[in-house]
């Protein structure tokens, strides 16, 4: 590991040249974890190992979880934004979060109180509005990703604030909340681009540039975060609050750090819904076969003329399950994530892991290589999901795209319900296609989680039924 370094890869990474050959870094990584031995990489300059080896990831993640915690370095990434919130911290703190909210998360108020919310989201702004745009009405062609994104954060700000930012309303308003947090994110991720930490973190002493405009970003979050606690504490004893900051009132008396533990619901919940789901509907843009049978499923499911499905008759819907989680292989909402060593190791593998250096396991490679789902790893196949017509899970360590070990994402049921949901009200009224490109690779914004430059322009028509 050496922050100079002449080996072909890096020479590649300082000079971009990969990006002649490939859409994307994640494609270039690919291609180069294929052609490893090992299924590990190094970026000296990084100081990074890059692993696609599950049997790697079950070791960082669960069997030496201690020696593999997020680490000061991201912490101080994403500090300002997200403070002492539960996405942002090791340790103890991790541990009490962890604990406090996957109680709540887990309970079965708390389920049915997030279908609910996703309902009525579906029902009152999400149909009406692609049905605005069938034919005559709007006519043109619209952004899904956008759609999805404002589904989305009104779903995540009501589930964890009580809040209804109104995003998706039929006039698609600007919102100052949603802006302010979509730039916060962009500029605290940013700063991982950096050459060195050293920079940004001269910028923000100075308060100039993009540190400047982060820090207004955040003012405008904090704000509303403070007025809706105060608001709640208002409130509290008086009306029958469900969401998470109402709960996690009962538990913590702190307002800064209720605000640190909401803000990261709303990071960890967001963008990575709505990625997903713009997965999900381009590979189904060009796969009508699978389309068909998801059709055939919800009408053997659902009532005729029902609109969202309920939470017993999705149980009951495998291969829409399937079909979701295999989007999610190709274009995993997290592409890949990393964790810094405590102290000197070796992988399973053999790769030597230095003390303070990052590893990251790569969700995006996993899912194309063939070592770990078989030659035809590049096909988007529900099927292999499948067992005597019932949906099998697989690995998690193979299969990392809610992370897995004892960081698995808390939020793992209920995007899949929120995702299986909108699929299902969307495909079994509407025809939906992507403009143009539909073949051609997507190419990401560099980000935390997969947002495809130019969004997914599409075509709705009203199925005739
Ligand atoms: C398709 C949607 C989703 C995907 C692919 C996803 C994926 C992930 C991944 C990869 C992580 C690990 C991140 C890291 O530690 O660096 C994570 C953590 C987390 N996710 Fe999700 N997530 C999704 C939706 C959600 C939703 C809807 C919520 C909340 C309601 C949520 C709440 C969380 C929380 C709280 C953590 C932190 C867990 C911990 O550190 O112990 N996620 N998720």
């Amino acid at each position: 590991m050496k922050p100079c370094c002449n080996c072909a890869t890096c020479r590649s990474y300082l000079s971009l040249s990969w990006a002649h050959q490939f859409p994307n870094l994640c494609d270039w990584y690919t291609h180069l974890l294929r052609a490893s031995p090992s299924g590990t990489i190094h970026v000296h300059v990084l100081r990074n190992t890059i692993t696609c080896n599950p049997d790697n990831v079950e070791y960082i993640l669960k069997t030496r979880f201690d020696n593999y915690p997020k680490g000061k370095q991201f912490s101080a990434l994403l500090g300002d934004l997200l403070g002492r919130g539960i996405f942002n911290v090791d340790g103890d703190s991790w541990k009490f979060q962890r604990k406090m909210a996957s109680l709540e998360i887990s309970s079965v108020a708390n389920r049915s109180y997030a279908l609910e919310i996703v309902t009525e989201e579906i029902v009152t702004r999400l149909v009406p509005l692609l049905a605005s745009s069938n034919g005559a009405g709007r006519g043109g062609v619209l952004d899904l990703q956008d759609i999805l994104r404002r589904f989305s954060f009104d779903n995540i700000c009501r589930f964890s604030f009580g809040l209804d930012p109104g995003c998706l309303e039929a006039d698609l308003p600007t919102s100052t909340f949603a802006d302010a947090f979509d730039r916060a994110s962009k500029l605290s991720a940013e700063r991982a681009m950096m050459a060195s930490p050293i920079i940004w973190r001269i910028k923000r002493f100075l308060n100039i540039g993009s540190e400047r405009k982060l820090k207004e970003a955040i003012k405008v979050v904090d704000d509303l975060a403070e007025e809706m606690i105060r608001q709640s504490r208002e409130t509290m004893g008086f009306s029958a609050r469900k969401d998470l900051l109402a709960r996690f009132m009962n538990s913590v008396n702190d307002d800064k750090y209720l605000r640190d533990i909401v803000v990261s619901f709303l990071l960890a919940g967001r963008d990575t819904v709505a990625a997903g789901l713009t997965g999900f509907f381009s590979l189904l843009s060009n796969h009508p076969r699978v389309e068909s049978l998801i059709r055939e499923e919800l009408d053997r499911v659902m009532d005729p003329g029902q609109e969202v499905a309920r939470y017993d008759q999705m149980r009951r819907m495998h291969y829409l399950n399937a079909a979701v989680h295999e989007s999610m292989r190709l274009y995993p909402p997290v592409q890949f994530d990393s964790k810094f060593a405590v102290e000197d190791d070796v992988l399973p593998d053999g790769t030597f892991v230095g003390k303070g250096t990052r590893v990251t396991y790569h969700a995006y490679a996993m899912g194309r290589m063939e070592r770990v789902w078989g030659s035809d790893c590049l096909e988007f196949k529900p099927e292999r999901w499948i067992r005597d017509g019932v949906f099998v899970q697989q690995c998690p360590f193979k299969y990392p795209v809610f992370q897995a070990g004892l960081r698995v994402c808390l939020g793992k049921e209920l995007a899949l319900v929120e995702m299986k949901s909108v699929v299902a009200a969307l495909v079994r009224r509407f025809d939906i296609r992507v403009v143009g490109g539909a073949n051609q690779e997507p190419r990401f914004v560099p980000g935390l989680t997969a947002t495809v430059r130019g969004g997914l322009p599409i075509e709705v028509r009203e199925r005739r039924r």
